[in-house]
């Protein structure tokens, strides 16, 4: 259930993007909007080359050629997804967001309960900052500062992850909740406090520990980990489930990691907090911690938002090689491409970088074979390539087949494994196909595979059947332009840049107009684009400026509209109006010459093969007429 169209609108539009940014780097006043260094950590600049165009409502830096609207900035900057991004702007903006801002007037959730959650956040937060206080209370001498500084945590990662310490008390947080007036049932749902059995009162759930906060991607505080100090059982208390907590939905460190993530293009995903916090502060920040579970299908949609590269780093014992090995489909249904390492010199990720430093496990990263082959060959270790070895092995990988999302990849996939199982590929696919237990069909018997029943495809695991439901939960309709010609896109971003730029090619007159252009550029996309481009410019000027902010969430590369282009979008610079009208005449003239010669291609074509046809000889002279129109064109 989206948002309105009109709602999402008012929210962009009342957001201030200048003050949104600026809160990660510094923004100067500059000709029609404003400059400032990349705040994006991939890219390090001495110099000011991020413009940011307020009226506009969009941003580009001229460096790493990054450029985007409001939404896309939280979602690559804090990892957002798009809902959370509006609802974070209303937010901020004073934007109610009642039943009718949905479509279809049904929310996802009752607004009711999404006031009863942010109770419970609050009330986190009053923990985590009480439990962050209190570990800096600690003196140095006492054992958690003692065990702090054995598992070589620093202040500034302390800080970053806000990780505190609970108090060996029975009733420390619980004095700190009611002081900020928090009511006893609101703890106990946050499962921070829980009730005496013995009638009244209550008591802390967390007793000292190092406790590590579950951000979720926006900041909030949704849980915690808490560690024993040293020694202990449980080793880790998390909290219980809670309306604001599902394991299963939340990976932990994404607040802190998800830019970095956006930036190389790459997440890691490691089991523990440990892991994922010694990482970070060794500098790799391209991180997600799994919090010790499996991964989970939406665990994938979270990172397909930030990245498609996935290298997951799980612990060398069984316990990680399971966990890796489950995450596979999941990973491959949704889309992504992961890599996989197995640790054997260590025990853990956060133990190898300790062990062997930054750079040893850089290398093991950068050279980190396909997920898919490590798992094979774990799944290797007792084949001896017997016939019977071959129908089990290939009864194991069916179901990670199944769900595969990308079918070159598939096709790649079964290319390495004919080779590496010694089968040809028509064995293969008739395997694949569910037939491989078929009975009466014969060696090498190609039988329509619908036709078949099928004897040896197991009932999915779980895991296995929310991969597959995963993949067919499609991603949001969006225009692709990406394979549109160089051009078609010139033409898009240089008539999108400004009002005056669009009007030369939507007042066209006879003998081209604009509907006729529109007629005569080949992508789909972009005549879609450029057509609802007139139609909001007809109706409303003011929001025509807006439109390349708004275009950017529905188009599949949004940076096509910045890159080559030699003029900036964003209208920082200067403005010269005879060489944009230049631009754009020569650009409408290339089009029309493209279209003209492909119609006599055509034309030739057909000739060829129906040289007396009426219809055909009428075209031929409409070409005619273009050509002389062309031309006169060009002369003026
Ligand atoms: N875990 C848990 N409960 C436990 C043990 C583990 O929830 N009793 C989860 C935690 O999220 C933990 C992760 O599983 O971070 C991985 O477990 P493990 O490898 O044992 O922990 P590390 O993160 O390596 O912790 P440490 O280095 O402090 O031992
Ligand atoms: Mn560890």
């Amino acid at each position: 259930m989206g948002f309105k169209q009109e709602f999402i609108d008012k929210v962009t539009q009342a957001s201030n993007l200048v003050e949104i940014i600026s809160q990660y780097t510094t923004l100067k006043p500059s000709g029609r909007g404003h400059m400032g260094r990349c705040p994006f950590p991939d890219h390090q600049e001495k110099t000011a080359s991020f413009s940011v165009s307020e009226f506009k409502g969009v941003y580009h830096c001229f460096g790493c050629k990054k450029s985007g609207n409001v939404v896309s900035f939280l979602r690559d900057f804090n990892g957002m997804n798009f809902r959370e991004a509006i609802e974070y702007l209303a937010e901020r903006n004073g934007i109610v967001i009642t039943d009718d801002c949905y479509e279809n007037n049904r929310p996802d959730q009752p607004l009711e309960n999404k006031d009863h959650k942010k109770t419970l956040l609050h009330a986190n937060k009053i923990a985590a900052e009480f439990f962050r206080e209190s570990l800096k209370r600690q003196a140095t001498d006492s054992p958690v500062r003692q065990y702090v500084l054995k598992r070589k945590l620093n202040p500034e990662t302390l800080e970053e992850f806000q990780i505190g310490y609970a108090p060996n008390e029975w009733e420390a947080l619980a004095g700190q909740l009611n002081r900020s007036s928090i009511p006893h049932a609101v703890s106990e749902e946050a499962q921070l406090l829980k009730r005496r059995k013995e009638g009244t009162g209550y008591f802390d759930l967390f007793r000292d520990r190092l406790m590590f906060p579950i951000h979720s991607p926006t900041g909030e505080v949704l849980a915690f980990g808490g560690r024993i100090i040293e020694q202990g059982e449980p080793k880790y208390l998390n909290s219980p489930e809670t309306p604001v907590f599902h394991k299963g939905s939340v990976l932990y460190g994404l607040a802190q990691t998800a830019k970095h993530v956006r930036s190389e293009d790459l997440v890691l995903v490691v089991e523990g907090y440990m892991d994922l916090v010694s990482l970070y502060q060794a500098g790799i920040k391209n991180v997600v911690a799994t919090m010790g579970t499996a991964l989970t299908p939406d665990h994938a949609k979270l990172i397909k938002r930030l990245t498609n590269n996935v290298v997951v780093l799980f612990d060398g014992d069984d316990a990680g090689k399971m966990a890796a090995e489950r995450s596979l489909p999941i990973l491959l249904s949704q889309g992504l491409f992961p890599r996989g390492i197995t640790l054997t010199e260590a025990k853990d990720p956060d133990e190898f970088v300790i062990k062997f430093g930054l750079d040893a496990l850089k290398k093991e990263i950068e050279k980190a074979p396909d997920l898919f082959k490590v798992i094979l060959k774990s799944w290797m270790t007792e084949y001896r390539g017997e016939a019977s070895d071959k129908v089990k092995l290939v009864d194991k990988i069916k179901p990670v087949f199944d769900v595969m999302a990308d079918q070159r990849l598939k096709s790649l996939y079964a290319d390495d494994l004919c080779q590496i199982m010694g089968v040809n590929k028509d064995w293969l696919r008739n395997s694949f196909q569910g037939n491989a237990a078929g009975r009466s069909q014969g060696f090498g018997s190609f039988a329509n595979a619908n036709t078949q029943r099928n004897f040896v495809t197991e009932t999915p695991t779980p895991v296995l059947a929310a991969a597959s439901e995963a993949a067919k939960a499609d991603e949001n309709a969006q225009i692709k332009i990406s394979d549109a010609s160089k051009v078609e896109l010139m033409l898009l971003q240089n008539t999108l840049k400004s009002r005056a730029n669009f009007a030369l090619m939507s007042d066209l007159q006879e003998p081209l107009t604009f509907t006729q252009l529109l007629s005569q550029i080949k992508h789909l996309g972009v005549r879609q684009i450029l057509e609802n481009a007139e139609q909001v410019y007809r109706q409303d000027a003011e929001k025509f400026d807006r439109l390349v902010s708004q275009l950017i969430d529905k188009i599949d590369k949004p940076e096509l509209l910045f890159q080559n282009s030699k003029l900036d979008i964003a209208q920082i610079g200067e403005f010269d109006e005879e060489k944009e009208k230049k631009l754009i005449v020569d650009l409408i003239s290339r089009i029309q010459q493209e279209f003209i010669k492909d119609q006599a291609k055509r034309l030739a074509l057909d000739l060829k093969s129906n040289t007396t046809d009426a219809e055909m000889l009428r075209q031929f002279s409409e070409l005619q007429k273009s050509r002389l129109a062309l031309k006169g064109e060009s002369k003026k």
